[in-house]
């Protein structure tokens, strides 16, 4: 609205300076015409630099006298990337809480509009799949969602689904925190017993990082097999890079193609933050990401079906992608992909930010050694427990900050023994040392089964996941 006014002031200006100078033209002195004319000059690069503005706020070009429409911004829930105000920060680049106990996710589902996982959805998925719910559904590290309750309506009535979810892989090095989506996907496949698509977005780091194509298509493979080193089932499971992919499957390609002809580049704009000097690339990749969402897209899976119904486990910040997806589907004659979101996985310094592997301070790396992991934890791990024994032994520590405490939450799996070592730390009688202790005594051999399991993966392995063939699944 008020850059609308200024336009329009900045419009009137020109206009009386035109007139001015047009009339002074017969008589004034050739100074005064050219001071004229600097005036001119600098109003109009003023208007130019409000319309632009202009265009910005509202999506479309500035017409005087003409009001902007009301089909402005296009994103369902306001940007993602939403930092006033002393929020969280929460994109599919950044991560940054306002507090130390990190991300306020009650808060996030509301800005993003999806739905928390309660009891009651926790009760249905044990019910429908006849298993006990995984520990990070119980402990609401997967805690928000989007149309689950459709997915188990259908399943119920023999309807199966699909599940997709993915990695960008933009180094060779990988750090537990990854492994997050997919141990909960491989527990998905379990026990609902289907297929499952993996996107490789070599592409999206070509365009985001300063990395050739050749070392992005390299950081596929290689973390391709640290995925497959999960455990996943080559009879339900495939995983493709993007670079590969594109190329070799037209129906693939072709749903890409819906999808950019119904996404403007206004709307990307309102959901990622990208500008005019982000390359096309990136403005188109959203669509790429978007894709696998559609069984269409994988003919040799699904026969061509268009309506088999998919999941995607992801961590949140994932979500843009998705809502832009789901806002497009029912406009491509397609279904809305359903969704779980699982929370971020904190630093070692702390839940303020996600772990990140560029920051090897920051990160457990797949490839670590024991002493690695012990050194890391005891010089890094950020700490919720008190200075000084006695201070520690007389107030207790805080399990909501400290980084050891929620690693355990993350990966050990015994209830009681987890309920325990919260009441011990919080009460004094465990010392921080101790509960490092404990974390490093979960996090050694769990990184050594894993690099076990990684070194059986051979290249023909990894082909044959990455090769695009029938899957086994029952309908
Ligand atoms: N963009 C994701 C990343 O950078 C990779 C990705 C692609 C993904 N498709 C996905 C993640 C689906 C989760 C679900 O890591």
């Amino acid at each position: 609205q008020s850059s609308k006014k200024k336009i329009g002031q900045c419009v009137q200006a020109i206009n009386s300076t035109l007139i001015l100078t047009s009339k002074q033209n017969k008589k004034g002195s050739h100074t005064q015409i050219l001071i004229k004319k600097a005036e001119i000059d600098a109003a109009v690069q003023l208007l130019l630099k409000l319309k632009v503005d202009y265009k910005q706020m509202t999506g479309q070009d500035y017409k005087a006298g003409c009001p902007p429409s009301e089909n402005l911004i296009v994103s369902n829930n306001g940007p993602a990337a939403d930092d006033c105000d002393g929020e969280d920060l929460v994109d599919p680049w950044n991560v940054s809480a306002s507090s130390t106990k990190g991300v306020d996710y009650d808060k996030l589902i509301v800005r993003f509009g999806s739905s928390k996982i309660d009891k009651e959805l926790l009760e249905r998925i044990e019910k429908v799949s006849g298993q006990r719910a995984h520990h990070f559904l119980r402990r609401g590290i997967f805690f928000s969602h989007r149309d689950m309750h459709q997915i188990l309506d259908a399943y119920e009535k023999h309807k199966s689904f699909y599940l997709y979810t993915g990695r960008g892989p933009s180094s060779e090095a990988m750090h537990v925190g990854h492994l997050i989506p997919f141990i909960f996907t491989k527990w998905l496949q379990d026990v609902f017993d289907i297929p499952l698509v993996i996107q490789m977005t070599d592409d999206e780091k070509y365009l985001w990082k300063d990395l050739t194509l050749e070392e992005c298509h390299r950081f596929t493979v290689e973390n391709a097999k640290d995925i497959i080193a999960c455990g996943f089932d080559v009879n339900k499971t495939f995983i493709f890079s993007d670079l590969d992919y594109m190329g070799a499957s037209p129906q693939f390609y072709r749903n890409v193609v819906k999808v950019q002809k119904h996404v403007t580049f206004n709307q990307v704009k309102g959901i990622f933050g990208f500008t005019d000097s982000d390359c096309i690339g990136k403005i188109s990749f959203p669509a790429i990401q978007a894709a696998p969402s559609f069984s269409s897209s994988f003919p040799q899976i699904f026969g061509g079906k268009k309506d088999v119904p998919c999941l995607i486990p992801c961590a949140i910040d994932q979500d843009p992608y998705f809502r832009m997806t789901r806002d497009v589907a029912p406009r491509i004659g397609l279904l809305k992909p359903a969704l779980l979101h699982s929370t971020f996985f904190p630093a070692l310094q702390g839940a303020q930010t996600k772990m990140s592997a560029s920051d090897p301070n920051s990160s457990i790396f797949l490839t670590d050694t024991p002493k690695q992991i012990k050194n890391k934890v005891n010089k890094h791990a950020f700490s919720g427990g008190k200075d000084t024994v006695e201070e520690h032994r007389k107030y207790g520590g805080n399990t909501e900050v400290d980084v050891s405490f929620l690693y355990l939450t993350f990966f050990l799996e015994d209830d009681e023994k987890l309920e325990k070592i919260k009441e011990d730390y919080t009460s004094g009688a465990l010392l921080t040392g101790e509960l490092k202790k404990i974390l490093i005594e979960t996090l050694q051999p769990m990184i050594a089964q894993h690099q076990e399991r990684r070194k059986q993966v051979t290249d023909e392995m990894v082909q044959q996941f990455m090769t695009p063939r029938p899957l086994n699944f029952k309908f």
